[in-house]
C-alpha cells in the first residue's frame, strides 16, 4: 500500500517511501532461497510503516509514526508492534525477544542524508540516537541497530552506497564486522512511485548471515552484484579516474603558478551529472589543474556528455576510464573539450579530427562492454527520496 497519511515534510524527515509488493516479494525469494528453515524465525521490521513486510507465523513491527502503525494494526492484527524510536536505547528487551530467539529483520529503513531533512520539522525526540550507531546517514545507522539487535539474518533494501563508497562501507562499523553479503538483487530507485526530477539510483536488496567471517571492502569490490534484468557487474571490472588525477580541492599541493585550468570537485557519476567541468575561476570546490594532467580533465568532460550511456546501476560509481584506449584518443578527447570551454585557450588545440565522434562513442562501447546503454530515448524512472 502506498503512504497516503503524511504531508510532504513528513514524508521526507521519516524518509515514508513505501515498498511496492513485487519488491517484497523479492526480499522472501532471497530468504527462501538461502534460510533453511526461515518459517521458524521471528520476523521484525524495526521501521515497518503500514506493515508490508511482515509475513510469517510470528511477526513484530515498529515504527516512529503512529498513524502508520494503526493501520499497520488493522492489516495484520495478529502481529505485535512497537511505536518507538527504533535507533534509541536498541536492545532485544525492547522487542520482548529473548536471547536465543531466531530473528530475521526485514524491511526498507529510512534513508535520508543530511541534506534531504528539512531539518526545522524534526522533533528531537524523533533526532535520538545511540551513540554507537550515530551516522551522516539515517539508513546506515538502521543497519548499525541490527548487529545490536544480533539478527541472525538481515534482508533489506538500501542504497548500493552504502556498500560501494568506501566512506559509507566503513560507517558500517561492527556491522560489517559481523555480517556477511550472502546473496542479492540491485534495482533502480526509479521503482518507486515518487515524482521528483532526481537521477535513478542503485538500491541493492541484500541479504545478510551473521558470522565471524564477516565482510571486508576487497569482499565488496569482487562481489558479483546482478540486477533485476539479470545484468551482472563488479566494481572491480573498471579502472577509475582517480588512479590518474585529484578530484578534490588540491590547492595544498598544486601551486597558483602550475594551475592551468579549474575544475569542479567529482564525486560519483551521478554527482558528474548535475555539475559543472570546467570553472572560469577558483571557488572552495575547485580542483587545481595543471597542464601535464589536464588530458584526463578533459577526458571527465567528455564523459560527461555520455553519461545516458552508462546504466542507473553504475550510477554510484567512480568515473571509469581505459587508460590505454584513452591514451591512444588524447588529442581529439581534448579538443572536443576546448571548443566546448573557450578559457582553456586555443593553445591545446581545438582542432576537428575526422570521424571523431564515431571514435569517441567507439571508446565508450568498449569501456562499458555488455553495460553500454545504446537506447537513450527511455529514461529510467525518477526518484527523490526514500
Ligand atoms: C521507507 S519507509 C518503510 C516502510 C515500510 N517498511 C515499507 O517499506 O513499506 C521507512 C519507515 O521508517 C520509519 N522511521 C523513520 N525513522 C524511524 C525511527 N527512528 N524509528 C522507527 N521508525 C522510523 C518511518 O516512519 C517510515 O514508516
Amino acid at each position: 500500500m502506498d503512504q497516503k497519511h503524511l504531508g510532504h515534510k513528513d514524508t521526507v524527515n521519516l524518509g515514508s517511501y513505501y515498498t511496492p509488493s513485487w519488491l517484497v516479494d523479492l526480499v522472501y525469494s532471497l530468504i527462501a532461497k538461502n534460510v533453511p528453515g526461515f518459517e521458524n524465525y521471528t520476523v521484525l521490521d524495526t521501521s515497518c510503516g503500514y506493515g508490508g513486510f511482515l509475513r510469517g507465523a510470528k511477526t513484530i513491527g515498529a515504527d516512529i509514526d503512529g498513524k502508520a502503525l494503526e493501520i499497520a494494526r488493522q492489516n495484520a492484527p495478529q502481529g505485535i508492534y512497537f511505536n518507538h524510536n527504533s535507533l534509541f536505547e536498541i536492545a532485544r528487551s525492547q522487542y520482548k525477544l529473548d536471547k536465543k530467539e531466531k530473528v530475521i529483520v526485514v524491511g526498507n529503513p529510512p534513508y535520508n542524508d543530511t541534506t534531504s531533512i528539512i531539518r526545522h520539522n524534526i522533533k528531537k525526540a524523533e533526532f535520538l540516537r545511540d551513540a554507537d550507531v550515530v551516522s551522516r546517514d539515517i539508513g546506515l545507522s538502521f543497519l548499525r541497530s541490527y548487529h545490536k539487535l544480533a539478527a541472525d539474518f538481515v534482508c533489506v533494501l538500501h542504497p548500493l552506497s552504502y556498500l560501494i563508497k568506501k566512506a559509507n562501507f566503513d560507517a558500517l562499523g561492527q556491522f560489517k564486522n559481523n555480517y556477511q553479503l550472502i546473496d542479492s538483487v540491485v534495482v533502480s530507485s526509479g521503482v518507486f512511485s515518487a515524482t521528483s526530477q532526481a537521477t535513478a539510483f542503485p538500491i541493492i536488496i541484500a541479504l545478510y548471515e551473521r558470522n565471524s567471517l564477516g565482510m571486508d571492502y576487497a569482499y565488496i569490490q569482487q562481489y558479483h552484484f546482478k540486477t533485476n534484468d539479470d545484468k551482472l557487474f563488479s566494481i572491480k571490472e573498471f579502472d577509475t579516474i582517480g588512479n590518474y588525477i585529484a578530484k578534490y580541492p588540491n590547492h595544498k599541493t598544486v601551486r597558483d603558478e602550475e594551475t592551468a585550468a579549474y575544475f569542479y570537485t567529482m564525486r560519483d557519476i551521478n554527482a558528474l551529472k548535475r555539475a559543472a567541468t570546467f570553472l572560469e575561476k577558483e571557488t572552495a570546490n575547485a580542483v587545481r589543474v595543471t597542464k601535464t594532467n589536464l588530458p584526463y580533465y578533459c577526458y571527465v568532460d567528455v564523459f560527461k556528455d555520455y553519461i545516458p550511456h552508462i546504466p542507473y546501476y553504475l550510477g554510484n560509481s567512480d568515473i571509469m576510464i581505459n587508460n590505454d584506449a584513452f591514451r591512444e584518443l588524447e588529442p581529439l578527447f581534448v579538443s572536443l573539450s576546448a571548443r566546448k570551454h573557450p578559457q582553456l585557450g586555443s593553445a591545446i588545440g581545438t582542432k576537428q579530427y575526422p570521424d571523431e565522434e564515431a571514435k569517441v562513442t567507439g571508446y565508450f562501447k568498449r569501456l562499458l562492454g555488455a553495460h553500454y546503454v545504446e537506447d537513450v530515448s527511455q529514461k529510467p524512472g525518477v526518484f527523490s527520496g526514500w
